[in-house]
């Protein structure tokens, strides 16, 4: 629990099952932790660990199992949001969004551009004046760098860096305090991905925006985050601020996936520590430790018994070993 008085959002034991042909795959299995007003979380893992289910049960597209979302609204109480009925969600959902991974599905390519952006205005206040509404999208689509003489277009006119700003107008119209954005720029070039992080943070800024950063690109992660958790097999098994968790790792999953990233440097001599194995089936995970069959400091006690996340010098830490383990961590930014 954070003490800090600036929480906005707490994730509390948030699980998530999918049962497809009655097999029960645990997708999100307890998660929780704390987001201050203003940071930015950044939440890795390799693909299928249950990113995009967590981030989809925070801002409600799909139901949690268990747990609850605890938001402190614009309007000053706090709300479950997992208990607020479709009404109230409605209200409330202006204010927590969602970016997508692909600029070029999640834009319905019948509508226009300026069309797309008005959307979320027409649901929430239909009966706004069309020029009133028209001046907004305008100011929002400036705001994201957009040429406002080309909204009459449609979205296959844009590039894909600027289909991510329209994805971005379109969830900042209604001046959201949360974003929770899943790979919001794993699809585009290098260069354009600089471009629309470099506006996620002045955004940031200039509109107080808190944002939860899902991607499995651990240089932008650390580039963006303030704070990052670290997901497997749908369990958070490390969650620390960006520099302590880059520069020292205590779970060796967060070291081997550190130690993965390509460096770009070629002077820079980074030894990889091989993830043997396949991600284990999260319809069949194993016993104890999930990551004990890939992990090179695995004991006995690993095999029989589950980690819990503890605290541990102000990160939580799911590895009965994490005290004695000098693992080695790296700072992607400086090499
Ligand atoms: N609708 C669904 N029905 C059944 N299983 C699902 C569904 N959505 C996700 N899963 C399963 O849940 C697990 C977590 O998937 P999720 O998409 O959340 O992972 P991810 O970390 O976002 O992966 P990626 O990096 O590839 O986007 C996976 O095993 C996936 O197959
Ligand atoms: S609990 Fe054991 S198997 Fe799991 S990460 Fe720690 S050392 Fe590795
Ligand atoms: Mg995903």
């Amino acid at each position: 629990m954070n003490e800090n008085q600036d929480v906005i959002l707490q994730v509390k034991n948030i699980s998530k099952r999918f049962v497809s042909k009655g097999v029960c795959v645990r997708a999100v299995t307890n998660v929780s932790f704390d987001v201050c007003k203003g940071e930015t979380i950044g939440i890795v893992g390799e693909s299928g660990c249950g990113k995009t289910t967590l981030g989809r049960c925070i801002v409600r597209a799909i139901e949690a199992n268990e747990g609850q979302v605890l938001y402190r609204a614009k309007d000053g109480q706090t709300y479950d949001l997992l208990k607020l009925d479709k009404r109230e969600m409605r209200k409330v959902r202006k204010e927590i969004q969602m970016i997508f991974q692909d600029p070029y599905s999640s834009l319905d390519p019948r509508m226009t551009v300026i069309d797309i952006i008005a959307e979320p205005i027409k649901a929430n206040f239909p009966k706004m004046p069309k020029k009133e509404r028209e001046q907004m999208v305008m100011d929002i689509a400036a705001k994201v760098g957009l040429n406002t003489t080309y909204l009459k277009r449609y979205p296959h006119a844009f590039s894909g860096g600027q289909r991510q700003r329209i994805g971005t107008a379109r969830a900042l119209i209604l001046k959201p305090q949360v974003i929770v954005c899943d790979e919001a720029v794993s699809a585009l070039d290098v260069s354009i991905q600089a471009q629309i992080i470099n506006l996620l943070k002045e955004l940031q800024r200039e509109m107080e925006l808190t944002y939860i950063f899902i991607s499995h690109d651990l240089s932008v992660v650390e580039h963006i985050s303030d704070k990052v958790g670290v997901m497997y097999l749908g369990q958070l098994v490390e969650f620390a601020e960006t520099e302590a968790l880059f520069s020292k790792p205590m779970h060796p999953y967060t070291e081997a996936l550190l130690s993965a990233v390509p460096v770009a440097d070629p002077d820079v001599q980074m030894q990889r520590i091989p993830l043997e194995g396949e991600i284990p089936n999260p319809a069949n995970p194993p016993s104890g430790c999930y990551f004990h069959e890939r992990c090179r400091y695995c004991q006995q006690r690993c095999v029989e018994e589950q980690p819990s996340l503890r605290q541990i010098n102000g990160r939580q830490v799911a590895c009965h070993f994490a005290e004695e383990l000098d693992l080695r961590g790296f700072d992607y930014e400086k090499a």
